[in-house]
């Protein structure tokens, strides 16, 4: 990442933080009516291997792309699910209530650089999990840093 300072990973609380907040989002997910049928058979890693992905994405260690199959594994985890609009949105809604219950750092610079990914990620999810859809040929991830917010930029 091309962006000086500490990572949005870095600024989250790193590795740790990111574990605290998939267990706590899960736990949600398989309580609510609208997401518990699409995670049905949800392994107990998922909500670490979520955690694992996420910290890449925002600048962590590349260990879902370099032991966990990164891209490529996680298009065929949402292929054919036909994720609709309306558990897209609770999803998001759930990751964000999740982070503040876990105490993911509150200032605007950082929580607008989550929600963007969180928007962006979902929406490409949903994209990806409808039937005949073609994802792109990619390897890596998509990285997110900062954006617009960078924290002490005026
Ligand atoms: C930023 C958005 C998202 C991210 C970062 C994300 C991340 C992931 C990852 C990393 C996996 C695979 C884990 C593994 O390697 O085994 C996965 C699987 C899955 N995701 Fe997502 N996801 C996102 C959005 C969504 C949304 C919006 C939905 C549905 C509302 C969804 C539903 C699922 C399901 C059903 C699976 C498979 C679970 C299973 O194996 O049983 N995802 N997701």
């Amino acid at each position: 990442m091309s962006e000086s300072g500490p990572s949005v990973y870095e600024w989250a609380g790193g590795a740790e933080a990111f574990e605290r907040l998939t267990k706590v989002f899960y736990a949600k997910v398989v309580a609510d009516e609208l997401l518990a049928p699409l995670f049905r058979r949800m392994k107990p890693e998922h909500p670490h291997d979520v955690a694992v992905m996420l910290g890449e994405v925002f600048g962590g260690p590349a260990d879902y792309t370099e032991r966990f199959g990164g891209y490529r594994r996680l298009v065929g985890r949402h292929k054919n699910r036909d994720i609709q609009p309306e558990q897209r949105a609770r999803w998001v809604e759930l990751m964000l209530s999740s982070a503040d219950e876990v105490g993911f750092p509150d200032e605007a610079e950082f929580r607008s650089a989550f929600v963007a990914y969180l928007e962006f990620g979902s929406r490409r999810a949903m994209a990806n999990s409808k039937p005949g859809a073609k994802p792109g040929n990619r390897d890596s991830l998509k990285l997110w840093g900062w954006g617009e917010a960078r924290p002490g930029a005026e």
